[in-house]
C-alpha cells in the first residue's frame, strides 16, 4: 500500500496553551485535525464559561482562517457548581469537564482533592449527558508512579461509575492493560483515548542510552506488555478506544532542566505516528475507525465528511521547531524517520 485516504480525524485530548506558544502550536493541529478537545489546564485553569469563551477566541486568532474547530473543556474544581455545568451544556462549544487529581500532572494544583467534593457537578453532568474526561492517576505518593493508574480505576473509577452509572467518562491516555481490560469490560458509558507515545514506546524509551526528557510524560511510559496490550485495543475495531494524542508542549529548556516537566509533544506528526503503529499490527484498515469515527460517535457529534491522505514517503522529523523569544520545541521522534507523510 502507498496511499492510505481515511476521513479526516479528530484529536479528543490536546494542550494547546496559551499566549506565544499557542501561536505556535495551534497550527500544526489545526493542520492534521479537523476538530479537537482542548485542555483546560492552563495557569490559571479554566473553570469558567466566560474563560473558556475567551480561549476558544484566542485559538481562533492563532489558527488564522483555517476552518478548525476548537471543542472546549472545563477544569473541575472542588468547587465548580451544577450551574456551571447546565452553562457550559447549553454554551454549545464546551463538550466536556476535564478531572485532574490535584496534584497528578502539570498545572493539576487547583485539581481535585477528593471525587466526592464534585457530586453536585457529577449530577449535573450526568443529567445534561456531559462527558467527564479522567487523568487516572492516583496522586497517594506511596503507590508505585507506574502502578497510579491501576490503582486509580479500584480507588476512584469503579466507586464513581457506581454512583454515577449514567456519566460517560473518558479514561484519558490509557498506559496500561488494566486499563483496556476494565473499559473492554465495563458498559457504553466509559471509552477511552489512546495517544502516539504509548503505542510506539515503552517506558525504555526513557532510558536509551542516558536520561531522555524528551520521552517523559504523564502518565509515565510502562513496560512492553503494556504496549502491546494498547496496541491490540486500539486495532481491535472495538468502538471504545479513540484517538487523543495528549500533545503537551514544553520549551526545551523545561524538559531538559533538574526538574523537567511531562509532556510530549506530537502534534507535528500524530496522524503519520498513529499509521506507523498500526501498520506495526497489520491493521491499517483499523485506523479510520479508530482516528475518525470512535470518537465523535462516543461524543454523540457527527463524523467529518471530508478526507485526507497519507503517502508512504520516508521523511525525517525535524531536530526542534521554534517557539516565541528563540525558545524551542523538541518533538516527539526528533531527527528519526517515518515513512507516512500526510499529504
Ligand atoms: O505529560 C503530561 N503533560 N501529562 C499531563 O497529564 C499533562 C500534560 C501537560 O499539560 O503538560
Ligand atoms: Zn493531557
Amino acid at each position: 500500500m502507498t496511499q492510505l485516504q481515511i476521513t479526516r480525524p479528530d484529536d479528543w485530548h490536546v494542550h494547546l496553551r496559551d499566549g506565544d506558544v499557542l501561536n505556535h502550536v495551534a497550527p500544526y493541529t489545526a493542520q492534521q485535525f479537523a476538530r479537537a478537545i482542548v485542555m483546560p489546564n492552563l495557569q490559571p485553569p479554566v473553570t469558567s464559561v466566560k474563560q473558556a469563551v475567551e480561549y476558544v477566541d484566542r485559538i481562533v486568532h492563532a489558527i488564522g482562517d483555517s476552518d478548525f474547530e476548537p471543542l472546549m473543556t472545563l477544569y473541575l474544581t472542588d468547587n465548580t457548581s451544577a450551574e456551571e455545568i447546565i452553562l457550559a451544556e447549553k454554551s454549545c462549544f464546551v463538550k466536556a469537564v476535564k478531572l485532574y487529581p490535584a496534584g497528578a500532572t502539570t498545572n493539576s494544583s487547583a485539581g481535585v482533592t477528593d471525587i466526592r467534593k464534585c457530586d453536585d457537578a457529577l449530577a449535573a453532568m450526568e443529567e445534561a449527558g456531559l462527558p467527564l474526561l479522567v487523568h487516572g492517576e492516583v496522586t497517594d505518593p506511596a503507590i508505585d508512579v507506574f502502578d497510579r493508574e491501576a490503582a486509580f480505576i479500584d480507588q476512584v473509577l469503579m466507586p464513581l461509575m457506581n454512583r454515577f452509572p449514567r456519566l460517560k467518562i473518558v479514561f484519558e491516555h490509557i498506559t496500561t492493560a488494566d486499563a483496556v481490560d476494565f473499559v473492554l469490560n465495563t458498559g457504553l458509558t466509559i471509552g477511552a483515548t489512546i495517544t502516539p507515545q504509548h503505542l510506539l514506546l515503552n517506558r525504555n524509551a526513557m532510558f536509551k542510552g542516558g536520561m531522555r526528557p524528551h520521552n517523559y510524560c504523564l502518565p509515565v511510559l510502562k513496560r512492553e506488555q503494556h504496549r502491546q496490550a494498547l496496541l491490540h485495543a486500539a486495532t481491535s475495531g472495538s468502538n471504545k478506544f479513540f484517538l487523543g494524542t495528549d500533545s503537551a508542549p514544553h520549551a526545551k529548556d523545561k524538559k531538559e532542566s533538574g526538574c523537567g516537566c511531562a509532556g510530549i509533544f506530537s502534534a507535528h506528526a500524530a496522524i503519520e505516528m498513529y499509521a506507523t503503529a498500526f501498520e506495526e499490527m497489520n491493521a491499517l484498515d483499523k485506523l479510520e475507525g479508530f482516528a475518525s469515527f470512535n470518537g465523535p460517535d462516543f461524543y454523540g457529534l457527527s463524523r467529518n465528511t471530508e478526507t485526507i491522505t497519507l503517502e508512504r514517503t520516508p521523511w525525517v522529523i525535524p531536530d526542534a521547531y521554534p517557539l516565541a523569544n528563540g525558545e524551542t520545541l523538541i518533538p516527539m521522534m526528533a531527527g528519526e524517520t517515518l515513512n507516512w507523510k500526510l499529504i
